[in-house]
């Protein structure tokens, strides 16, 4: 029997103006159906934004320890519901289980960091430039935020943007990825649950072009935050209007491996960042740049390890690389293999969709001899697809890793304190990892990109900056006319 799911609108369960449905299926599994979701319309949507708008002055009213208390409640939900909500990511979009247990993980420590901000939402104060006059900034919230999440953190994307919007006083839409409705679903249950109040959060099922659509263009919406393809997020500059754009895009995420670096642990780094969550992240390690001088022993101990890896099911726990999210993806990934190789990139294993299993995999692929020109250098493949590069000394790694349109993360191996702080320095990129894989971010510091890797930061006080207005506040008590430059 296939359940049947609704909108969230002003507390309460709803089926869709539009009066339509659709089912999402299992990944691993194309016969499973996973659920029936609500294809929500402009109309939903607008009803959404309505009862966001109606709740904001009563949320943002409330103190904001109190909001807080809120996210504590629901931090303890999540802890209770971790092992149940993880199957359901990983049969709805199919990443192993102990990844989806880290996705709900970092819901938690979200919950708990964001929370603690409701004692905090710190302002500026500072000493004014004229007498008997008190000069501070304080953080207000900003009013209805639009949130538009990515399938492949279901839950801690949601949570990233949901806790951060609450605990500063603004109410929410929130806009799954179509491919997970389900996991929006259960967390929209446990905050429910928690008792947040009516209208504070709300949640429209569907397609991003009309429910999607809605959220972005609507005047009433004063803050957007997206994290998707670089595309959309294009879109969403162009049709949002005057208010706040939060984007999260895409990443081609390199390694530089130099020839001082410990090449187990670098493999081990990359093998890691490549194709773990089978290569759908936007931090994934896309792209590998050794050092000239050991690059063979290098790809051949990284290809030994891509070899070993298993792929199937992500609830079977022998499994290392779980399917892609969908058809489109799967046959992206495939296109994006036959592309590299007509562009004479050398292919050391992989670059097929596996026969035997029914279900959108591909496997674990990994091409070397890549030059920058290719296609396969430059764009975002978001599979478990890995380009191999050499590189004759540090300063033309750089230009490597540095010659693409992306810059969310990057990682450099070496045991070199000075090549790591000029990879620091030099890399453009919102992330840096020095010694391990460009994936793994701690929730309270910033995480975003440069160039068309976005435009924001989200997570720890910057996911605060995120999420209200900074009003100046001047107080004079000097009983007299003071005029600011003149006196
Ligand atoms: C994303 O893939 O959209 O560090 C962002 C990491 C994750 C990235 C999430 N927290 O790999």
């Amino acid at each position: 029997m296939v359940l049947k799911y609704q909108l969230f609108i002003n507390g309460e369960w709803a089926d869709s103006a539009s009066g339509e449905t659709y089912q999402r299926v299992n990944p691993a599994n194309s016969n499973e159906v996973v659920g029936e979701f609500q294809k929500g319309n402009s109309e939903d949507a607008a009803r959404a934004i309505d009862a966001a708008e109606d709740a904001f002055e009563m949320w943002s009213e409330t103190p904001a320890p109190k909001r807080a208390a809120f996210l504590y409640k629901i931090a303890e939900l999540l802890i209770e519901q971790k092992e149940k909500l993880a199957r359901t990511m990983t049969v709805e979009m199919g990443k192993t289980l102990t990844d989806s247990w880290a996705d709900v993980q970092e819901a938690i420590d979200v919950a708990y960091y964001a929370a603690a901000e409701g004692r905090r939402l710190l302002g500026h104060t500072t000493p004014s430039e004229k007498q008997d006059k008190f000069a501070m900034a304080v953080r207000l919230p900003i009013g209805v935020a639009g949130l538009i999440s990515p399938w492949n953190f279901p839950i801690a994307i949601p949570a990233r943007k949901i806790f951060y919007a609450l605990v500063c006083g603004n109410t929410a839409v929130l806009k799954p990825a179509s491919d997970t409705p389900l996991c929006a679903t259960k967390f929209f249950e446990l905050l429910l649950q928690a008792g947040i109040p009516k209208g504070v959060v709300n949640l429209v099922t569907g397609p991003g072009e009309t429910a999607g659509m809605t959220i972005i263009k609507d005047p009433r919406v004063r803050v957007i935050s997206f994290t998707g393809n670089k595309e959309t997020g294009a879109t969403i500059l162009r049709e949002a209007g005057i208010k706040r754009v939060n984007l999260e895009l895409g990443g081609k995420n390199p390694i530089i491996v130099m020839d001082d670096a410990d090449l187990n642990l670098a493999a081990n780094g990359a093998l890691w960042g490549g194709y773990e969550t089978t290569g759908q992240r936007c931090t994934a390690a896309s792209r590998v740049i050794v050092h000239e001088k050991v690059k063979d022993v290098f790809e051949r101990l990284l290809l030994e390890q891509v070899k070993t890896l298993c792929i199937g099911n992500g609830l079977d726990p022998a499994v290392d690389v779980g399917p892609l999210v969908n058809k489109a993806a799967q046959e992206k990934a495939s296109r994006y293999c036959e592309i590299g190789k007509s562009e004479g990139a050398k292919l050391l294993t992989g670059g097929k969709i596996p026969q035997t299993l029914n279900g959108w995999f591909f496997e674990p692929t990994l091409f070397t001899d890549c030059t920058r020109d290719m296609k396969i250098a430059k764009e975002e493949i978001f599979g478990p697809v890995v380009s191999l590069f050499s590189a004759k000394d540090l300063h033309s790694a750089i230009d490597i890793a540095n010659s693409v349109e992306y810059g969310l993360s990057s990682s450099i191996y070496t045991s070199s304190i000075r090549n790591a702080f000029i990879a620091i320095n030099k890399l453009q990129a919102g992330l840096t990892y020095v010694n391990s894989p460009p994936i793994g971010s701690e929730v309270h510091l910033p995480f975003g990109g440069v160039k068309h890797s976005g435009n924001t930061r989200e997570d720890g006080p910057e996911g605060v900056a995120e999420f209200t207005e900074l009003k100046t506040v001047y107080i004079d008590f000097s009983g007299k006319l003071q005029k600011a430059y003149l006196d």
